[in-house]
């Protein structure tokens, strides 16, 4: 069966997770959030008591590494780390921060690419991540590049932390995201760009709904679906 690859990339917070689970779910594709993988190295990194920044030390140990995708009944995305699930775990302050440092990694990019790839070969797949368009799936049938101005995704983050009562200063989390941005962009191991043959979907203005509906029409008109 032909399947269909769509690659979601963009900065952190643009929305991505949000918007491709959304769209996965009215096209029938299967979600795959790629975050959440390198997630789960930066805490078996973290549980090992690992350097992150010692890409000889963390490629050493990752043999001992078994990252598996599995789905719940509604369809989301868990994450098991050699068989344990740790989809929770992962979205701690603490394993952002090791995610951000091992995904710099070469050797872990390296690892993590055939899991991701083979993911792809046996379903119809939205992916969302940094390097999908670009490195994973260069040959995907559509590349999104999935955007928003910093100002309006911290906006967005603030609104998220009040609402789970976790408020943090609007400048502070500004200065997070741009941060998280340079450090993304200026890696040296596959940095976030946008492909030359993606779509640009900047979400700046628009409402959830309209960059759903807007994301579904970019997928739609480029697969004839
Ligand atoms: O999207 P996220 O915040 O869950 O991603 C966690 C970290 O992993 C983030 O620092 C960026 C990195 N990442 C990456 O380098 N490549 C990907 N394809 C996905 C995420």
């Amino acid at each position: 069966m032909q399947t269909i690859r769509v690659a979601i990339d963009g900065p952190s917070g643009a929305g991505k997770s949000t918007l491709a689970r959304a769209a996965a779910a009215d096209l029938g594709f299967l979600y795959v959030d790629t975050g959440a993988i390198y997630r789960t190295v930066g805490l078996f990194v973290q549980e090992n008591g690992l350097d992150a920044g010692d890409a000889a030390a963390v490629a050493a140990a990752l043999p001992g590494l078994r990252p598996e995708l599995c789905y719940d009944g509604e369809g989301r995305q868990r994450m098991l780390l050699n068989g344990r699930d740790v989809s929770e775990e992962i979205r701690l302050p603490e394993i952002s921060r090791y995610a951000s440092a091992v995904s710099a990694l070469p050797p872990v990019r390296a690892y993590l690419l055939d899991t991701q790839r083979e993911l792809a070969r046996k379903h119809s797949v939205i992916m969302d991540g940094r390097d999908i368009g670009t490195v994973v799936l260069p040959d995907a049938e559509v590349k999104i590049f999935l955007t928003a101005s910093a100002q309006v995704r911290a906006e967005r983050r603030c609104r998220e932390l009040e609402e789970r009562g976790t408020p943090q200063p609007f400048p502070e989390v500004l200065r997070d995201i741009e941060s998280r941005d340079y450090r993304d962009t200026h890696r040296a191991a596959a940095p976030l760009r946008q492909a030359e043959d993606a779509v640009l979907l900047d979400t700046s203005a628009l409402s959830f709904q309209e960059s759903r509906e807007t994301l579904l029409r970019i997928i739609r008109e480029r697969t004839g679906l």
